[in-house]
C-alpha cells in the first residue's frame, strides 16, 4: 500500500519553478531517498509532506489525506503524526536530553509516560543521558535525542533532511543503522533527504533522483543503479576515463550475477581477450550489485554483446 502519492506536483518561488511536475508514490513501511545536488528541491518536496510548504498545483495524500486541501486545525493534526528530524539537530541546549524529548508532548498537552520516554531513550541507545545536557553530547548522540524526540509523538512517517550530513563516516553508520531498526521495530514509513549516494545505498528501498525541481529517475534502489543516466552517473561519481581505442561496454550486474566470474567464464568460452578498464562491486541494503567496464577489440564485438545479452547482464557502449 502506498502511504504518500505526490501527483503533478507543481511550485514556484516568485519566477523560479522549484517543483515541476512531481510524481511519487512511497509505500508505507518502506524507507525512501530523495537524492540530488544542492538546489535540487529535495528539501522543498520534503517539506510540502507536511504541509510546511505550500504548493501551486497538484495533488499530495499522506495515509490517504489530501495535505493540500487541509484546513489549520487538520493541518496542526496531521503534523502531530509526522516526525522530522534534521542536519543541525535543533536541541534545546538549556534543555537535558530527558527534557528536550518530551518537548513534542507538552506542546500538544499530552500525558508524559516516563516509563515510554525511558524505553524510547533505550531504543535510540541512550539510557544513561536522560540528565546530561545537549553540550556534553557528541554529534552522533545529538541526533539521537533528536530521533527520540522526533518519535515521541508516534508518528506513522519520519522525515529526515540531511540528517547524517555533519557527521563522520562510522557515525552515520551507526544512525543508519538505527533508522532501520526504527522502520522495522515501529513499522514507521521514512522518507530521507540527502545528497549522500552512500546513504541511499544502504537503508533505501526505492528513491528518486532529482534536478532542477525534477523528478530524473524514480525506481528501486538496483534498477536506478543498473541502469542510470548520464546525469545519475554523475551523480554516482562514475566518470571513468576509457581507452580511445576498442570498444568499451559498460555492464551492469544484477544480483543474481554480481558473484559470478561472467567476464573470465566470456573470455574462455569465446576464446578472446578483454581488458578490464573499471570496476566497482558495492552493496546495496546487503545486496552485492556491481559495474564493469571493459575494452575489447572491435572485430569481436557482436560475439561479446551477443554473450552479454544471453548471460543476465545489462550493458551498453561507452565512448
Ligand atoms: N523560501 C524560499 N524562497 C525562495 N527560494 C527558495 C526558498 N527556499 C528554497 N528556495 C530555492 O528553491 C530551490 C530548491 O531549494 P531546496 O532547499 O529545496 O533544495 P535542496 O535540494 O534541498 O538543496 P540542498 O541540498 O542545498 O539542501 C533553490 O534554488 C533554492 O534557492
Ligand atoms: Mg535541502
Amino acid at each position: 500500500m502506498n502511504f504518500i502519492e505526490v501527483n503533478q506536483v507543481y511550485k514556484k518561488y516568485g519566477k523560479l519553478e522549484v517543483l515541476k511536475n512531481i510524481n511519487l508514490s512511497i509505500k508505507q513501511g518502506s524507507i525512501f531517498g530523495l537524492v540530488g545536488h544542492s538546489g535540487a528541491g529535495k528539501s522543498t518536496l520534503l517539506r510540502t509532506f507536511n504541509g510546511l510548504e505550500g504548493i501551486n498545483s497538484g495533488s499530495i495524500k499522506i495515509d490517504g489525506v489530501e495535505v493540500t486541501s487541509l484546513k489549520k486545525e487538520s493541518l496542526r493534526k496531521l503534523r502531530k503524526n509526522i516526525g522530522m528530524i534534521f542536519q543541525h539537530f535543533s536541541l534545546m541546549d538549556r534543555k537535558s536530553v530527558y527534557e528536550n524529548i518530551i518537548l513534542p508532548l507538552e506542546c500538544w498537552g499530552e500525558k508524559i509516560d516516563k516509563d515510554r520516554i525511558y524505553n524510547l531513550l533505550e531504543l535510540v541507545g541512550l539510557k544513561d543521558r536522560a540528565k546530561h545536557y545537549p553540550s556534553e553530547l557528541s554529534g552522533g548522540q545529538k541526533q539521537r535525542v533528536a530521533i527520540a524526540r522526533a518519535l515521541v509523538m508516534n508518528p506513522k512517517l519520519l522525515l529526515s533532511d540531511e540528517a547524517t550530513s555533519a557527521l563522520d563516516p562510522l557515525i552515520t553508520s551507526s544512525i543508519l543503522d538505527l533508522l532501520l531498526e526504527i522502520k522495522e521495530k515501529l513499522g514507521v514509513t521514512i522518507v530521507i533527504v540527502t545528497h549522500e549516494m552512500e546513504v541511499v545505498k544502504k537503508i533505501c528501498s526505492e528513491a528518486a533522483f532529482m534536478e532542477n525541481g525534477e523528478i530524473l529517475k524514480c525506481g528501486s534502489i538496483e534498477s536506478l543503479f543498473l541502469e542510470p543516466d548520464k546525469k545519475m552517473r554523475e551523480f554516482l561519481g562514475e566518470n571513468e576515463i576509457l581507452p580511445s581505442s576498442g570498444v568499451n561496454i559498460r555492464i551492469y550486474f544484477p544480483k543474481e550475477v554480481a558473484s559470478n566470474p561472467i567476464i573470465t567464464k566470456m573470455a574462455r568460452e569465446l576464446d578472446i581477450d578483454c581488458n578490464i578498464v573499471w570496476g566497482n562491486l558495492e552493496s546495496f541494503g546487503g545486496i552485492a550489485l556491481g559495474v564493469l567496464v571493459i575494452n575489447i577489440q572491435e572485430d569481436i564485438k557482436e560475439k561479446v554483446f551477443s554473450y552479454l545479452s544471453t548471460h543476465g547482464t545489462n550493458w551498453e557502449i561507452v565512448d
